[in-house]
């Protein structure tokens, strides 16, 4: 299995028998570290980190440094030309240029998508925005995967701030794809982003029940379940699941419960200083439960008061194992793309995910994702990139941008293919017309206003195919 020259910029980057021959390196790095050095010398790692890191950055260096390569970094935008107005894609071409390979951080959704665009050396996302942290899931599927040798059928609890945690975003594709069950547990206003939802329903083929419930039972208050996500035990089973009971699920227990921090920084400040108080903490009393007696008990980390320090010493807490395994499984991630490594496993690994190749929506209007934190909005970025989206539904009309996945809903609508014959044909439409279903794709245009539409109209609208 090779990964040479690969980017790693979302968890969907890798199949499921390559995460395998990663995990399987990284055993073998892990039981065998001082060997490893060498295998990447005369390599250069470049760390670019825009916004704070203690793990991600520094599993990735000792990484590096562990096999013997060598690395550059940069820790402050402030420091380096994007402080001037430099855009992403220059930064990219010029780094890539000096480095064999880039780590990056970024606060912008879809930024490591455009280094990955331009560098032309692989590229590893170390989060970007709430979007993804495909790396932090490597740690912590390897860390389930050590504890419980498997992750198929287990029962994974996500816990805290759901919208906003990249970590949880990337994990949950991955969980899907991997066969296991994910028992949703938010803080309030914290449910997973409606676009993440949406993609779990139409591209991994198991079945989403809501229960809230269960939240009302004395038990419940203690382990607030919103929503419940089963995968399909077998490939070949569609969402024919009969209705479980969730309650007889939850006895069967809960083998790993994912702890995350609730994520100001990508929240306007609130005013209530309730607000904090009311983020659900996990602590003894928590433990207590019965679904908690062999749970493994997780985090990305950094903490902040969601995870009591009175629970530190109990057997059933990983945290600190799971960031100390950065090391090797960010040794192997660093082996493999630059080609230093490549690996056999003997096994096949089915993937639960349904593949879907959606058409691609490309062309000058003003129709612009609608995630102002996209990489795409950006003023430095916008003299380059064109927004583009892959279009996952005519009913209702459903594009989702290529950078950061949000979805956006347009209102008016027109095809390309309206000249038969006279000038009247030329005419735009509510998106939500049944006219909408019958233009092919390519001839697809989508307008940000109904003014947008009446200008191309008139003739005035750009409108054009890229
Ligand atoms: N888990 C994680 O990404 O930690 P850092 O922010 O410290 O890198």
């Amino acid at each position: 299995m090779s990964l040479t020259n690969r980017d790693l910029v979302t968890i969907d980057d890798l199949s499921n028998e390559e995460m395998e021959a990663l995990f399987c390196l990284a055993d073998e790095m892990a039981d065998s570290t001082d060997a490893q050095y060498g295998l990447c010398r005369g390599k250069i790692m470049a760390t670019l980190f825009f916004e704070p890191s203690t793990r991600t950055r520094l599993s990735f260096e000792a990484a590096m440094l562990r096999l013997g390569g060598s690395v550059i970094s940069t820790v402050d935008v402030g420091a380096t030309s994007l402080a001037k107005g430099e855009s992403i894609a220059d930064m990219a071409k010029v780094v890539g240029s000096y480095a064999d390979i880039i780590v990056i951080r970024h606060p912008w959704e879809g930024a490591a998508k455009v280094v990955a665009d331009y560098a032309g050396i692989p590229v590893i996302n170390a989060g970007d925005g709430g979007h993804e942290h495909p790396t932090q899931t490597l740690c912590d599927l390897y860390t389930i995967r050590k504890e419980r040798q498997t992750l198929k059928g287990l029962r994974i609890a996500l816990w805290g701030d759901l919208k906003h945690g990249r970590t949880i975003h990337s994990l949950i594709y991955a969980l899907a794809r991997l066969g296991a069950s994910i028992l949703f547990c938010p803080g309030s206003g914290l449910e997973l982003p409606e676009h993440v939802m949406r993609r779990l329903n139409t591209e991994y083929r198991g079945e989403l029940k809501k229960c809230g419930h269960l939240n009302h039972g004395p038990d419940r208050k203690l382990f607030p379940i919103d929503a419940m996500y089963i995968t399909p035990t077998s490939h070949h089973q569609l969402a024919m699941l009969p209705d479980i009971s969730l309650n007889v699920e939850l006895q069967a227990g809960v083998d790993a419960l994912y702890v995350t921090r609730l994520q100001k920084e990508r929240q306007a400040p609130t005013t209530d200083p309730q607000e904090r108080k009311k983020y659900p903490v996990v602590d003894k009393e928590l433990l207590k439960g019965k679904e908690f007696e062999k749970t493994l008990v997780m985090h990305p980390l950094p903490r902040v008061d969601e995870l009591a320090y009175e629970i530190d010493s109990d057997p059933r807490s990983k945290y600190f194992k799971q960031a100390a395994h950065g090391i090797p499984v960010r040794m192997a991630l660093t082996a493999m793309l630059l080609g230093a490594r490549v690996v056999s496993i003997s096994s096949k690994y089915p993937s639960f995910a349904h593949k879907v190749e959606y058409p691609i929506y490309r062309r000058h209007s003003g129709v612009r994702c609608s995630n102002l934190n996209c990489v795409s909005n950006q003023e430095t970025e916008t003299k380059y990139i064109k927004p583009e989206f892959t279009i996952v539904s005519d009913e209702p009309l459903t594009l989702r941008c290529i950078y950061c996945q949000h979805e956006l809903y347009p209102e008016y609508v027109a095809s390309s293919d309206w000249h038969q014959g006279t000038l009247e044909h030329k005419k735009y439409h509510s998106a939500r017309s049944r006219w909408t279903k019958k233009i092919r794709p390519e001839n697809l245009i989508v307008f940000a206003s109904e003014d947008e539409a009446r200008a191309w109209q008139s003739g005035n609208g750009a409108c054009t195919k890229e």
